[in-house]
């Protein structure tokens, strides 16, 4: 553990935490699209799930719009992160919107593999939170053969044509632990089910909850740093709840209640994939001046991933020969 209120007061702050590659490319994509094209662009959804992020580009000149119909007709519109499903893509190409697509490349991947087993003829269970924008847009794929589960209880009661003809898909940002249980209770049920070849939880879903694993036993309370709707940054205070750690989540520094610190030597930061670090270093700032005057990173794995802008905005950057 980490004592008593009379130990040296510290900050463990995890790495890698905060912005993945998918969040860092969306947010270049509207940033480049206001540049080269002029505000305003228009963005259906929040282009990734952070409201500092969101009300950033808003106040530089992106219009966040919940579907195509509040775009004029004719005008420019970006997908966000979470990926959209063949009927948004209909309705846009109807309204003759010109479509930047920030889909991240691993929910695209979720979506063709989607497609794969449906075209094969097979039933599709897809592992996710219904309500999430990634799990409508994949589940939108093959929306007549997808059923959505988020309980055992629920795989327990599904009900498919042919029980050896069934493929299972996970959303991105779900926790290991969760999804493992889930593919468990799947596997029972239907002994020959398919699945992705790789797993279907990135990368960075999956070194964030990792890193938490590694300190939540040395820490006495781990602070998230990451919006309400944002599925991977809940996923990491159940982690550390799980493991016995308090946990809170939390957007800016301002949301810390100074009961959560009573009685706390060791406080763990990390933060969601699409949290920026400016606010991660306001929560180290505001922790020192609390008393928590040695701050240590500890980093738990490497991470350099980085993914490559979609062609629409290669060829509006590139200079005209
Ligand atoms: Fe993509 Fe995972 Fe980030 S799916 S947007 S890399 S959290």
């Amino acid at each position: 553990t980490g004592g008593t209120a009379t130990a040296t007061k510290r900050v463990l702050l995890l790495k890698p935490r905060g912005f993945c590659a998918g969040v860092v490319r969306a947010i270049d994509i509207v940033q480049i699209a206001l540049d080269t094209f002029g505000a305003p662009v228009y963005v259906r959804k929040e282009i990734v799930h952070n409201s500092y992020v969101v009300n950033d580009l808003a106040q530089k000149g992106a219009i966040f719009v919940n579907e195509l119909d509040e775009v004029p007709e004719g005008a420019r519109v970006i997908y966000s992160a979470h990926g959209v499903s063949p009927a948004v893509r209909q309705r846009a190409k109807e309204r003759n919107l010109k479509v930047i697509d920030a889909t991240c490349p691993l929910v695209t991947k979720v979506h063709l593999e989607a497609i794969k087993f449906a075209k094969q003829g097979y039933s599709l269970v897809l592992v996710g939170h219904r309500d999430h924008e990634e799990v409508e847009g994949t589940q939108g794929e093959a929306p007549t053969v997808t059923q959505v589960v988020s309980t055992p209880a629920e795989v327990d009661v599904l009900v498919v044509p042919d029980p050896d003809k069934v493929a299972y898909l996970t959303q991105t940002t779900l926790s290991l632990d969760e999804a493992g249980t889930m593919i468990e209770a799947l596997k029972k049920k239907f002994p020959n089910i398919a699945g992705p070849h790789a797993q279907d939880i990135c990368y960075a879903t999956e070194n964030r909850q990792t890193a938490v694993k590694n300190v939540a036993h040395g820490a006495d309370l781990v602070l998230v740093v990451g919006s309400r709707n944002s599925s991977n940054s809940n996923r990491l205070v159940e982690v550390s709840m799980n493991l016995g750690t308090n946990s809170h989540l939390i957007d800016k520094a301002q949301d810390i209640e100074p009961r959560w610190l009573e009685g706390v030597a060791t406080v763990a930061i990390t933060a969601g994939a699409s949290a920026p670090e400016i606010l991660v270093q306001e929560v180290v700032q505001y922790l020192q001046g609390k008393g928590y005057g040695s701050v240590e990173e500890v980093e738990v794995m490497p991470e350099n991933v980085r993914f490559g802008l979609p062609p629409e905005i290669v060829q509006a950057i590139t200079p005209a020969r």
